[in-house]
């Protein structure tokens, strides 16, 4: 029996207990989650007795190995992870806000206390793209990485375009269908991906990228519905993409609606699913692509890092500090942009 805690358990911290409960394979299936930590209460819940709301109950039970932070939020979250390495307990979370701000510091008391800190599940849901930048793309020199990292905006921008639902309209749908942020403002205003690109971007240049180093963040609140038809008679698509790619020995990173090409693989991501481009001067372009959002499809990525913490074959990763000078934004000139009929400019993603 391995014991382990979940604290919050909302969509994904109640995903990650069904995806645990359906697991047949070992180590998984000797699971046992045997605290919840969160404020409300699950009387019909099957596992609703093991609530509590004292963290030290958790922090104090040697036989609790992994807690698994499903909280949201930078602060109770941030506090209790730290607690639970320093108590020499693995810690895996969804939380890119966490990730974002403290990823530095929890990784370097992870790496101290001999247990690990994971977070597969904070960019991309459901899509494995941390590890493998972190294990598959070792060798290689990654010169670019570009994705849909949102699902809400995805979801959005497809309705729009199908539907000729409003943007209001599509947001209210994608909060009924959990892939919205507690603010959606974060969705919408790119905050959400550009979170998302300083995760990746970080763990492909190898060092310590911060959400607030990165220069032009754009959303999708300026794309209206005659855009995305004028897009459609250039025989293009609206996608939110986040990219961050080598320039020299500098990197540009933004994150903007672009024009995408039908031809492109980025044209058919659909819904709320996510792509991930990952680009090295030796492999090429690699593409991933899946679920970016939602309770089980992140549980799923959450339930990997649970996997790789019991049996030892995840380590944490301490990237270098990010040079003041190595982020460089939006740069006009160097980009392509296409104007609309209506003359609105978009950048042009290829
Ligand atoms: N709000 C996020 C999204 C959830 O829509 O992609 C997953 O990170």
């Amino acid at each position: 029996m391995i014991n382990i805690a979940i604290l919050g358990f909302g969509t994904v911290g109640g995903g990650v207990y069904e995806v645990i409960s359906r697991c047949k394979k070992k180590p998984l299936s000797d699971v046992n989650i045997k605290y919840i930590l969160d404020l409300r209460s699950f009387p019909e819940h099957p596992i609703g007795d093991r609530v509590t709301q004292d963290i030290d109950k958790i922090l104090s039970d040697d036989s609790v190995s992994v807690v698994v932070e499903t909280m949201g939020g930078d602060g109770v979250a941030y506090k209790f992870s730290l607690a639970a390495l320093k108590a020499g307990k693995n810690v895996v979370t969804s939380n890119k806000a966490v990730v974002d701000k403290f990823g530095k510091e929890l990784e370097a008391v992870a790496a101290e206390n001999g247990v690990v800190y994971l977070y597969e599940a904070s960019v991309g849901g459901g899509i494995p793209i941390i590890a493998p930048i972190n294990n598959c793309f070792k060798a290689d020199d990654i010169t670019r990485v570009a994705g849909i990292l949102n699902g809400t905006t995805n979801y959005i921008l497809t309705h729009m375009q199908s539907e000729g639902k409003s943007l209001e309209e599509a947001l209210a749908s994608a909060q009924k269908l959990g892939y919205a942020e507690a603010d959606p403002h974060a969705d919408l205003a790119g905050l959400d991906s550009a979170r998302k690109i300083a995760i990746l971007s970080g763990i492909a240049f190898d060092k310590y990228i911060s959400f607030e180093s990165i220069p032009y963040v754009e959303g999708i609140e300026g794309v209206t519905s005659e855009d995305i038809a004028l897009a459609e008679q250039l025989g293009c698509v609206i996608r939110l993409i986040a990219v961050a790619e080598k320039v020299g020995d500098k990197a540009r990173i933004l994150v903007a609606p672009h024009l995408v090409g039908n031809g492109s693989l980025f044209s058919a991501i659909r819904e709320a699913f996510n792509a991930v481009s990952v680009t090295g001067s030796a492999v090429g372009e690699v593409v991933f692509y899946g679920q970016g959002a939602g309770s089980l499809p992140t549980a799923a990525a959450v339930c990997g890092d649970i996997e790789r913490a019991i049996s030892g074959s995840a380590k944490t990763v301490t990237r270098n500090d990010c040079e003041p000078d190595f982020i460089i934004g939006a740069d006009p000139e160097a980009e392509r942009f296409i104007t609309l009929a209506n003359g609105k400019k978009y950048r042009y993603f290829e």
